[in-house]
């Protein structure tokens, strides 16, 4: 019976360790279902979670939200471009979502492969901003054609004006 004296300790570190998990966690809106790309929920959580929030909701002097805006470019071969460009070469300056302005910078991630990138765009366009069946996933060709160009974060936002929904 001198185990009721632990209950309380126990009860907490699994309070503690749920928290974790949440944190930790898939980072959906409903995190009980799995994501439609796995591959690209872990990279998300490792790479761009600290940023953007674990559902890519934003956090405020960081990030902005993505749960709309990338959804949106993928249905278009221009829009589809920009989100490889966003995170092969970064994206810095004035930039508005959702009527709210952002002027920050956002670090480029080309030391990801091509198919890394991908998943990660999948899981934020498909899991995150919940683009219709009609679009079809990114693959990591339309990653690899757009390396190893003179482009930078600033040019990335030029590129952007041209597609705000
Ligand atoms: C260090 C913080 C940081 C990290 C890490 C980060 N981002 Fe960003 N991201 C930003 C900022 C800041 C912006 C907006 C830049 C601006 O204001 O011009 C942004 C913008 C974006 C945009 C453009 C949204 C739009 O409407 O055009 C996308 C897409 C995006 N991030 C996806 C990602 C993905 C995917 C990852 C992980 C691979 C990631 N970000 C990691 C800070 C970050």
């Amino acid at each position: 019976m001198t185990s009721r004296r632990h209950e309380r300790p126990l009860a907490i570190a699994a309070a503690t360790a749920g928290a974790i998990a949440l944190t930790l966690g898939a980072g959906t809106a409903a995190p009980a279902d799995a994501p439609a790309f796995p591959q690209g929920s872990t990279s998300f959580q490792s790479n761009c979670a600290m940023c953007h929030g674990t559902a890519g909701a934003g956090v405020p002097g960081l990030a902005p939200p993505i749960t709309s805006y990338p959804a949106r470019y993928a249905a278009s071969a221009e829009g589809r471009r920009q989100l490889a460009l966003t995170l092969l070469y970064g994206l810095f300056g004035d930039i508005v979502i959702d009527d709210k302005h952002y002027d920050l910078r956002m670090p480029d991630f080309a030391r990801l492969d091509d198919a890394t990138l991908a998943a990660t765009l999948n899981f934020v366009v498909f899991d995150l901003g919940h683009a219709p069946a009609s679009v079809k996933p990114l693959e990591a060709a339309e990653i690899g054609a757009e390396r190893g160009k003179s482009v930078d974060g600033a040019a990335v936002r030029e590129h952007r004006k041209g597609l705000v929904p």
